[in-house]
């Protein structure tokens, strides 16, 4: 059926009466029902989360329970004993909200259906809009809230959640993605108990290092791969954010997720809009593998910027220069980066500086003018430089700090995030922006955009942010520091607004020290992100396990760098071309027959972008339960297959058997290669060259592992 039609015909089904002659909304995916009745009092509460319901009449017999049951957007209400939703002091000092429904709207977004739900104070002129938008076809709910009043005086929100999600399942088991820097999304496991469980940060100006804004649940059972209950869930925000777990009295899990209040008590005026950010998520009955096809569908489809577009692969010169580079040497890479047939070349960090050049880490953030002593012609020259050498030209920034030693610091010490009174604590010796002001804002987005005007040839940027906030107090914000991080991260995205009107068309790739900011808030303005400085192929099997939970690979960059030399070029190759393929190495430093390898790998990565950027993913071997990791990519057409199989550190006869693959036709028939070989190697695939069956691979499978160490094997299928 149309889209659109289908979509009106769910809005007129979406609010019906009940045979309690209550209101009815049914947020229904193609797999999914999340079902929300008004009660007796004229509540709103969820009376169904789960499987889609067959019959439209199962849903009109579900019934809200009474007096403490599950209310939409709980409050503190002066008789809820759980985790509220909403925590609200109205402007006489009243502390405790409750809101009854008003009306719902349904209609057609692009790619699903949105519903809004009005409700408001029985006793106070505050709103509350519950907006939810179905992507049917992804099995992914987005859902989010806006507060507003128009009380005498402003109203302080306590909390302010994105939604509060009611899942029944008896039994829970959370896997949570924690690290720090350059051991960034590693799972652990724990069964949830009656009370609370919190996953939050508090680092300001990103938000993941030290935890990820992003879990799963496993209903009844841990979660896994292939099979069981699973909800997979993540808030949309590029700042403090908080995802509480409570197992209340009936067994019940009761889902909080949004924003983290931490020292964030918001101070609302008449008639402004609170908006929380987005909660994401999805139920899959599939296991964690089908869970994660359904978000990286979802994000190509609707939230990536570019999602459906092409990535450039690069040459980035962090690793192999540091600061330590001038003109010519960087003439010199751009070649290297032709020749081995990527895309684009990046210049990193150490480029600016006019006053006080930076040749470390301690100066110039601010300073967004190129150092004379190390690039004399500018930017301009490379540019040219770039274009003579028939590659694009990308630019690292790190726009939302300031160095204490900046002509920027002299100039606007008021400027910076800082305590009065304090001496102030460093974080990679620099300070952030207070992006809550909007002068700040204004010269933040001024300086990008004029820059990529000047420059027209700029094609890529790599937007750094080293420092969490420290000292956080806004000098704009004076005595409502309780808007401080909020404001923040709003001024962020105003920046990032202004930078996007004005270049829709430049990738951008995200990076916070790592993978420090990995969250579909800033993705919608961003291509990519860096998910680990950690590029020791072995650590980053690891890490972009973790990540590809939730990002499709055409998000996650992985760069070939120097990192663990012990492992071979092929191995540290195989790995990155799993993700988005970049290099962080002087080429010039490879033998011919290393060089001729890279450039074939390029190559292959390219005829490959079908299934591994666009295509499905499926977790085949855990590195996490075993020895090696085995992955496997097909694209939506099922013509083309690839599985990457690699041998981390097996021990003696520790081989797992075959590999069966997954997402094939059974019924086509699929030449196996073993490609990414150096010049001259044999494929030792024992069915390199075979045509087989989807059936065949699926069920028999391929003997793609060894006894070696630090080994691997890429393997293409064409379906004949
Ligand atoms: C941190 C990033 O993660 C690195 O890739 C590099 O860009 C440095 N910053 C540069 O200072």
């Amino acid at each position: 059926m149309h889209t659109s039609l289908r979509a009106v015909l769910l809005g007129l089904a979406a609010a019906t009466a009940s045979a309690y002659g209550q209101t009815t909304l049914r947020i229904a995916t193609d797999h999914t029902d999340l079902v929300l009745q008004t009660d007796g009092e004229g509540r709103l509460c969820q009376t169904y989360f789960g499987p889609k319901l067959r019959h439209a009449s199962d849903v009109e017999a579900l019934a809200p329970l009474t007096a403490r049951g599950h209310e939409a957007y709980a409050t503190e209400d002066g008789r809820n004993f759980f985790e509220p939703a909403l925590g609200v002091t109205h402007s006489d000092g009243n502390p405790s909200g409750r809101l009854r429904y008003v009306s719902s709207t349904t209609a057609p977004v692009d790619g699903g259906t949105q519903t809004d739900v009005v409700l408001r104070d029985e006793a106070y002129p505050l709103d509350v809009v519950l907006h939810y938008v179905a992507y049917e076809q992804e099995d992914v709910i987005a859902t989010w809230t806006d507060i507003r009043h128009s009380e005498p005086g402003p109203v302080t929100l306590t909390r302010y959640a994105s939604a509060l999600l009611y899942v029944p399942g008896g039994s829970y088991y959370l896997t949570e993605f924690t690290g720090d820097w350059a051991r960034e999304a590693q799972p652990s496991s724990q069964q949830l108990q009656p009370g609370k469980k919190t996953v939050d940060s508090k680092l300001g100006s990103r938000a993941a290092m030290l935890a990820s804004p992003f879990f799963e649940v496993g209903l009844g059972a841990p979660v896994e791969e292939g099979r069981g209950t699973v909800l997979m869930g993540t808030v949309a925000w590029t700042g403090n954010f908080s995802l509480t777990f409570e197992v209340d009295n009936a067994d019940v899990l009761r889902v909080v997720p949004g924003i983290n209040p931490y020292a964030s008590a918001y101070e609302l005026a008449a008639d402004e809009t609170f908006t929380t950010p987005r909660f994401v998520f999805t139920l899959s009955h599939e296991g964690t593998g089908h869970g994660s096809r359904n978000l990286h569908d979802w994000a190509r489809r609707h939230a990536l910027h570019n999602g459906t577009g092409s990535r450039m692969t690069l040459l980035n010169n962090w690793e192999s220069t540091g600061f330590a580079f001038d003109e010519e040497r960087l003439r010199g890479l751009m070649g290297q980066a032709r020749r081995l047939g990527t895309d684009a070349f990046l210049l990193d960090d150490g480029w600016f500086g006019r006053k006080y050049p930076r040749n470390n880490d301690r100066t110039s953030l601010g300073d967004w003018t190129p150092a004379p002593e190390k690039l004399p012609g500018g930017l301009g020259a490379l540019t040219r430089a770039a274009r003579d050498s028939g590659v694009h030209f990308g630019l690292w920034l790190e726009p939302e700090m300031v160095s204490p030693k900046s002509e920027l610091y002299e100039q606007h010490p008021d400027w910076a995030i800082g305590y009065p009174n304090r001496k102030p604590y460093y974080f990679r010796n620099q300070l952030v922006l207070d992006l809550a002001n909007p002068e700040v804002q204004r010269h933040v987005a001024g300086t990008v955009v004029e820059l990529l005007s000047k420059h027209p040839d700029i094609t890529f940027i790599k937007w750094d942010c080293n420092s969490p906030i420290m000292n956080a107090w806004s000098p704009y914000l004076g005595r409502r520091q309780g808007r401080l991080y909020t404001d923040h991260v709003r001024g962020l995205y105003n920046v990032l607004d202004a930078v996007r009107r004005a270049r829709p068309d430049v990738e951008m790739m995200l990076c916070a020290g790592g993978g420090g900011r990995c969250d579909y808030g800033a993705l919608r303005y961003f291509d990519e992100f860096w998910p680990s400085d950690n590029t020791d192929p072995v650590e980053r099997l690891y890490i972009q396990w973790g990540f590809s939970q939730f990002f499709p690979a055409k998000a996650m960059c992985a760069h070939v760098t120097g990192w663990n030399g012990a492992a071979s070029l092929k191995f540290r190759t195989d790995v990155a071309s799993m993700c988005k393929l970049g290099f962080d190495i002087d080429p010039a430093r490879l033998s011919s027959r290393e060089q001729a390898f890279c450039r074939e790998a390029v190559a292959n990565w390219r005829s490959l972008a079908p299934a591994v950027m666009e295509g499905d993913q499926y977790r085949l071997v855990s590195p996490h339960t075993s020895d090696h990791m085995a992955v496997g990519y097909v694209s939506k057409d099922r013509a083309l297959g690839v599985l990457f199989a690699y041998d981390i550190h097996p021990r003696y006869d520790g081989r797992p058997g075959a590999v069966r693959l997954a997402g094939l036709d059974p019924d086509r028939r699929y030449r196996v290669e073993e490609v990414n070989l150096m010049p001259g190697a044999r494929p030792s695939l024992p069915a390199h060259g075979r045509t087989l069956t989807g059936d065949y691979l699926m069920k028999v499978g391929l003997d793609v592992f060894t006894g070696r160490q630090m080994n691997s094997r890429v393997v293409r299928l064409t379906a004949e």
